[in-house]
């Protein structure tokens, strides 16, 4: 008799945009300078969607097909298949109905979750239990935004921070060595809606010429306030999870932190113990995908991950939503 499995990463896929936006692009739209974005956020360049007519299930699509040729699987074989975003291609249907579609999975269900930029480890963590459960053996998880969407180009302190793209992960059980998935920590808090949101075009502010005028159908962010949630939160979290393991900086392969500031992922580290080498960051390529960027890393940097590997996945983002995963990667 078997005890529960665990649920293992068995493929991680991603579809990136062509078009680079440069900082001294951007520096030509806004008031904005390389070195400023440099010295406070650490972004050189992000991705962006521009082809008209084109959301982000085009860009997961795309990743699925990906995964699913990498990992040698039948489409017919996917039983789930869950996505992230919170640029969806529409307020309904679900994004994920949409890929389902788009790529042939025919025999899976699934839907759309958001929780902002910790996206990634809650949908995870759902993910995991059916796969604990013993009912799943193949669900795709994947992570997409068109944040370029959602962006006003004439805002100087929000159009820098944010890139689009999309990353998919075959999860899978695996019953040996205790690898995989072992443990989250996860929070959310409301507060948060006040410092970073998109209000319009949901069912408190519905499509309207007026709130388009008002400029509510963009992201806003009172950084400094995010910022500061930021750096706490994920630093405890991430402090916390070592500690319920017995984990010495030692004992972690790497963080794969959220890249939305290398301040933040600096104050993470520095609060873990965790050396430079072992802080895995690609900010600097692709700034901020929101639940996708933790995937990103690690489809970036999975030629460095060896089985046995501890990682610690950590994030904070909009609600607030924060919280650290403990992964052993088992391939
Ligand atoms: O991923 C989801 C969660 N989000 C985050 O974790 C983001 C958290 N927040 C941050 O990373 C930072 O707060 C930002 C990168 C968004 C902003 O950095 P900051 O160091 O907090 O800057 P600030 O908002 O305090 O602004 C400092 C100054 C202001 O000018 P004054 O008032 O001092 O004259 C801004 O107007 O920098 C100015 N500024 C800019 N200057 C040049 C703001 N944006 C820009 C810009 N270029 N793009």
């Amino acid at each position: 008799m078997h005890s529960k499995p665990k649920a293992i990463i068995t493929g991680v896929e991603a579809y990136i945009p062509d078009y680079v936006l440069t900082n001294e692009e951007l520096s030509t739209m806004v008031d904005t300078s390389d070195e400023w974005i440099m010295s406070r956020v650490g972004i050189k360049e992000r991705r962006i969607l521009r082809e008209d007519g084109l959301g982000t299930s085009f860009m997961a699509a795309i990743a699925v097909e990906r995964l699913l040729e990498a990992t040698k699987t039948d489409p017919s074989e996917v039983q789930m298949l869950l996505c992230h975003t919170v640029t969806p291609d529409m307020v309904f249907t679900a994004t994920s109905n949409i890929i389902c579609d788009k790529v042939g999975i025919k025999n899976a269900w699934g839907y759309d979750t958001n929780a902002g930029c910790s996206g990634f480890l809650f949908t995870f963590e759902t993910v995991r239990r059916f796969i604990e459960s013993g009912a799943y053996k193949k669900i795709v998880l994947v992570c997409g935004e068109r944040m370029s969407s959602i962006v006003n180009y004439e805002d100087r302190t929000t159009c820098p921070l944010f890139g689009d793209g999309a990353v998919a992960m075959m999860i899978e059980p695996s019953y040996e060595d205790n690898l995989g998935f072992q443990d989250s920590i996860l929070h959310v808090d409301g507060i948060g809606r006040k410092y970073l949101y998109q209000t319009a075009g949901g069912s408190l502010y519905p499509a309207s010429h007026d709130n388009i005028d008002k400029r509510m159908h963009f992201i806003h962010q009172d950084g400094q306030s995010v910022f500061k949630h930021a750096v706490v939160g994920m630093a405890d979290v991430s402090e916390e999870i070592m500690k319920r393991h017995n984990l010495l900086p030692a004992d972690v392969a790497y963080l794969v932190p959220h890249q939305a500031n290398l301040r933040i992922i600096d104050a993470t580290a520095r609060r873990m113990g965790i050396e430079k080498d072992k802080v895995l960051i690609n900010i600097e390529r692709f700034g901020n995908t929101a639940g996708t960027s933790i995937p990103l890393a690690i489809w970036d940097f999975k030629s460095k991950f060896k089985k046995g590997d501890n990682l610690i996945f950590s994030a904070f983002g909009a609600g607030f939503t924060w919280g650290a995963i403990l992964y052993r990667w088992a391939y």
